[in-house]
């Protein structure tokens, strides 16, 4: 990943999908206007199933659906308190490419979330909370990293 490495604040065991939704529902209430979420990992690593529990989570909805933006590359969700941008750039061909897809609306008035940042090189903000996930005895290791800021929100995390 481009710029700075970004020092880990935690990690935590998914034994199973539904603890990796409870994660994204837990970073849920931490987030403003602004963020920018670096979901990393592999294919199948879980990135769109905490997506799934964060939005869930904002909207209060636990049947809400939440389609993974593998072919749209994004999907914007529009919350009352704030909205979120729910990137998928797999399919990005270049990172100017994103440009086109609201990546300036998204950094500037709501929370991004993006699968395969990456795709974003130099476009990516230093100032990421960065969640890698990763696969671990059938289920994922998730690790957190991010700069000091990011370190004291997410002590709010149990
Ligand atoms: N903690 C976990 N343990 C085991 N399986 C998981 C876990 N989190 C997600 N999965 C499963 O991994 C598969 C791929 O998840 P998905 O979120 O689509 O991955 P990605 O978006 O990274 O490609 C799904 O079948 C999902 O149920
Ligand atoms: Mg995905």
């Amino acid at each position: 990943m481009p710029g700075a490495a970004v020092p880990i604040i935690k990690t935590v065991m998914l034994q199973d999908e539904a603890a990796s939704e409870r994660l994204g529902a837990r970073l849920a209430p931490l987030l403003r206007a602004r963020d920018v979420v670096a979901l990393e990992g592999d294919l199948g690593a879980g990135k769109t199933t905490l997506a799934r529990g964060l939005l869930r989570a904002l909207a209060d909805d636990p049947d809400m659906d939440v389609p993974s933006p593998t072919f749209t590359l994004v999907e914007v969700y529009e919350f009352p308190a704030i909205a979120v941008w729910h990137f998928d750039l797999y399919r990005l061909k270049q990172a100017e490419d994103a440009w086109e897809l609201g990546l300036e609306q998204a950094f500037g008035e709501a929370v991004s979330l993006i699968e395969w940042p990456e795709r974003l090189d130099t476009l990516l903000p230093a100032n990421r909370l960065e969640v890698r996930l990763q696969a671990e005895n059938g289920g994922r290791r998730a690790t957190l990293a991010g700069d000091s800021a990011w370190a004291s929100r997410l002590q709010a995390l149990a």
